[in-house]
């Protein structure tokens, strides 16, 4: 096989055999096939996509690049959650533990940022000695003592979307169908969870941003799920402004303790709740999406979901002091205040422009090697219907760099539309997809 003739002919629209992926995606792993043509190669995929057959073989070749967790041996049905990506997105760091302490084993493997959009494994490390790059006995260890431990894709776990992942980041070749869909999958799969809920993210901060191609990558993630013999559920919600009001890694490590503490925002606590809820069903241990919320917010109320992190941060090498103590992340050179120029209520957010400032402040990666700076980030003040007064403060931006923390400042008084008119605040959590089809999610 010739690599250069995959490429062309998935640039002219063609569908590639299980044979052909696997020649590119092994070859890029060898070093075969350099990062330029895997860059065409992705382009192509991009442009092109990929059918449901071709979308599965991607997915089983990036998944057998590695092994395949099998945690029979665990007692319970193992379930993960994963997000399709958005801005402001922490409900993994606060989901886990809160779900783990009701009894349902959470075995995450998760990524970092990704374009303009954050990722769990920076914002983990953002905690001093927090390690990530866990071998598959140590991961295991922790499921077995603690029932839940977060790890990234490593040598031996779907390695090729650890490549293809940084890849992708840097050549504009995120927002594709095929090539999500295999990313998440080939992780998710990998971690030997039994079942899955996705989280995918539509609106202005996702990679999503109609309802069409929302489902349409709902759709794809739960049949995949469904042939690799996984039971999943995934809920739309909404990406038209930042989850929370924490925009970085370290600032928004803290706003998910705070609400393991009780005190996080609202719509936060609601998309956790909801998620965490759906795992509890896959888990077997709630019946009703009532009874699950109530069951994750007691975890809250008694404490025990933030034992649960505390726990996860020690077995990680982490520093526990961090979560009474805030003190101790430590603290940018500037703060900038972003303020609004005129009077009125926030009607819209271009919610991609707040991550790309975030991006542009340090907090994610321009390039391939680029490093991450875990401390700057950016608070929102004001969100979706909220007034604002002229000269008020739209949020605020921690950096280590003046000259980008001006730029950010541009970007984000760019992304804020202020109108006359009142905006209705926005609903969080929108449908809900599963092998049905799509519903309105049960109210309670
Ligand atoms: N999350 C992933 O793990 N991969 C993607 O491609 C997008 C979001």
């Amino acid at each position: 096989m010739i690599t250069s003739e995959i490429i062309a002919r998935k640039r002219d629209g063609g569908k590639l055999t299980r044979q052909e992926i696997e020649f590119i995606l092994s070859g890029y792993l060898s070093g075969a096939v350099p990062d330029y043509q895997m860059s065409s190669f992705l382009m192509a995929v991009f442009i092109r996509g990929m059918d449901l057959e071709e979308t599965e073989n991607l997915t089983w070749c990036m998944l057998n690049s590695g092994k395949i967790l099998e945690l029979g041996f665990i007692p319970g049905v193992k379930v993960d959650k994963h997000s399709t990506g958005g801005v402001g997105d922490k409900v993994s760091l606060i989901l886990a533990p809160l779900v783990a302490c009701c009894g349902v084993t959470v075995p995450m493997v998760s990524g970092r940022g990704l374009g303009h959009t954050g990722g769990t494994l920076d914002k983990l490390e953002s905690i001093p000695g927090f390690k990530t790059g866990l071998s598959i006995e140590e991961f295991i260890e922790n499921l077995k003592h603690n029932q839940v431990s977060i790890m990234g894709q490593t040598k031996d776990l779907a390695p090729a979307d650890r490549e293809i992942y940084a890849l992708r980041d840097v050549t504009g070749t995120v927002p594709s169908i095929p090539l999500i869909t295999a990313s998440i999958l080939s992780k998710k799969l990998a971690s030997g969870a039994d079942a899955l809920v996705f989280d995918v993210k539509m609106g202005s901060g996702a990679f999503m941003q109609s309802k069409e191609t929302a489902l349409a990558l709902a759709r794809n993630l739960i049949k995949v799920s469904k042939k690799a013999g996984r039971r999943s559920i995934a809920l739309l919600t909404d990406m038209n402004e930042p989850l929370g009001n924490a925009v970085g890694n370290s600032v928004e490590v803290i706003e998910a303790i705070d609400t393991l503490k009780g005190k996080g925002p609202e719509d936060l606590l609601e998309v956790t709740l909801t998620l965490g809820s759906f795992m509890l069903i896959l888990g077997g241990k709630a019946n009703n999406f009532r009874k699950g919320k109530e069951l994750i917010l007691e975890k809250i109320e008694n404490g025990e979901g933030l034992d649960k992190f505390k726990q996860l941060v020690l077995q990680q090498g982490g520093d526990p002091a961090v979560i009474d103590d805030y003190s101790l992340f430590p603290k940018t050179n500037y703060q900038i205040d972003v303020k609004s120029d005129e009077k009125g209520y926030v009607n819209a957010m271009d919610t991609k422009e707040i991550g790309l400032a975030a991006v542009e402040l340090g907090a994610g990666r321009e390039k391939l090697d680029s490093d991450v700076d875990l401390d700057v980030g950016i608070f929102i003040r004001k969100k979706i219907g909220d007034p604002v007064k002229k000269n008020e403060e739209l949020a605020k931006i921690l950096a280590n760099d003046f000259e980008k923390g001006k730029k950010a400042e541009q970007r984000i008084k760019k992304a804020f539309r202020i109108t006359r008119q009142k905006a209705k605040r926005l609903k969080k959590v929108l449908s809900l997809v599963d092998e049905k089809g799509v519903r309105e999610l049960p109210t309670g």
